[in-house]
């Protein structure tokens, strides 16, 4: 894989539930393609990349919970963002159950969307802490 897996500081927002749920997400594509690699099965990885959905889903509640709470300036270009990223999630699904499953592409791809997870988190995500802390909760 490429250094996109790289989960270092530039990556935390200061809201420790959002970042253990990013952590969590990044373990959940690193899993995914490992199997790919190892050549588990479709239905496994399908049952993968369920799993990292309902994560993700679950993130985006809360996160956007938090945008709202903040009266975030930035929250519809956000929610864009996120809305992408589940395409990103079904593109992903399409591929693993694909009648002919081409593993060097799944695995490619799922690396791309650890990639966009990344600097999601790096940019967006950091700004709504930035925000956050500098505007919403400074008293
Ligand atoms: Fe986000
Ligand atoms: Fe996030």
């Amino acid at each position: 894989m490429t250094n996109s897996l790289q989960w270092d500081e530039s990556c935390v927002t200061g809201f420790l539930a959002l970042d253990r749920q990013h952590g969590e997400l990044v373990e959940g594509l690193k899993q995914l393609v490992t199997r790919v690699e190892a050549g588990a099965p479709s239905v496994e990885l399908a049952g993968l990349i369920d799993s990292i959905e309902v994560l993700f889903l679950a993130h985006v509640v809360d996160e956007e919970w938090v945008m709202s709470w903040i009266d975030y300036p930035a929250l519809a270009e956000h929610l864009e963002e996120h809305r992408a990223f589940i395409d990103h999630l079904e593109a992903i699904r399409r591929s693993a159950e694909a009648s002919s499953l081409d593993r060097t592409v799944l695995s490619t791809v799922s690396g791309r969307v650890v990639a966009i997870l990344r600097d999601h988190v790096a940019d967006a995500d950091r700004r709504v802490g930035e925000y956050a802390f500098r505007h919403a909760l400074s008293g």
